[in-house]
């Protein structure tokens, strides 16, 4: 008899969620996802939104296996109820039979997560995992069954390694961070928690990461280069010497842009 795949939700419901079905499919049960923007799809790809962080409390207080779930309906979001929700006011209770819930394996503290939220949010990430750990559910690291990660290399909890991407020897990454797709992290890089490395960008070796920075689609960063915390290195830069913490850095040569990014 196949043994049946162990459940896990994500957190997050974009792109990003996208990219984890595809990646998670063969090896668990995905439940669903949680997402605290009320106009987020429904379903995916048969995989139902179970609502926002206060639905995901009143699971909790329940002990995850209530029949009276709290879920939204696809109905509800078209009447526009949960639109304009103000903080402190009720979410909407609702029985919804679309939602199957295996869930009795959550009481034996068996439910495993992922928190799916993308690129210019890594203290995000950390902060919804600490939260989603401290409420007793397993997190996990998922790696793309077509990326290769060196034999010791360190991926951190919660850490996403997409498909094709390349996490070489004594690579070492932390909690919560994103190698996306054909992303390419060399000898010896450190990327701090929470930080997001782009689609096609490269890391040559001993580069450092620090926490929560971005480095956006198909950068490229020399060697040694340090990446401050929270900085974010722009689509196809060139990065040459280290960036301050916080900067944005854009071009070829990478030159600090003044301006704040919008994401
Ligand atoms: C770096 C970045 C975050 C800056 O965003 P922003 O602050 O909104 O910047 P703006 O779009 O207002 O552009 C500001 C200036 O920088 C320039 N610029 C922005 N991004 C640039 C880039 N990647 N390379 C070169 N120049 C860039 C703009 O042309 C503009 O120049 P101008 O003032 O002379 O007109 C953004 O442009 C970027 O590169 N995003 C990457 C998105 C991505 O790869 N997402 C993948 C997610 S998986």
């Amino acid at each position: 008899m196949k043994p049946s795949l162990p459940d896990l939700i994500v957190w997050g419901g974009t792109g990003n969620f996208k990219v984890l079905c595809e990646l998670l499919r063969d090896d668990y049960h995905i439940i669903g996802y949680f997402d605290n923007n009320p106009n987020i799809a429904p379903e995916y790809r048969g995989v139902p939104c179970l609502g926002n962080r206060e639905a995901f409390l009143a699971w909790v207080r329940d002990g995850f296996s209530t029949p009276e779930t709290h879920f939204f309906t696809a109905e509800t979001r078209r009447r526009g109820e949960l639109r304009g929700e103000k903080k402190g006011e009720k979410t909407p209770r609702l029985r919804v039979s679309a939602v199957k819930t295996p869930l009795v394996s959550a009481v034996e503290n068996t439910l495993h997560f992922i928190v799916s939220i993308g690129p210019g949010y890594g203290q995000v990430r950390r902060e919804v995992h600490a939260e989603l750990l401290a409420h007793g559910l397993l997190p996990i690291t998922a790696i793309h069954r077509t990326a290769f990660v060196a034999e010791n290399a360190v991926v951190g909890e919660g850490s996403q390694i997409y498909a094709n991407a390349t996490v070489c020897v004594d690579v070492q990454i932390g909690r919560n961070c994103i190698v996306n797709t054909r992303a390419s992290i060399d000898h010896e890089c450190v990327l701090e928690d929470g930080a997001t490395v782009g689609p096609g960008a490269v890391l040559a070796g001993l580069v450092h990461v620090g926490e929560n920075a971005d480095i956006y689609t198909g950068a490229v960063v020399l060697p040694r280069v340090r990446i401050g915390a929270g900085a974010v290195v722009g689509a196809g830069a060139v990065v040459l010497k280290d960036v301050p913490a916080g900067a944005v850095v854009v071009g070829n040569p990478a030159r600090v842009l003044e301006r704040s990014p919008k994401m």
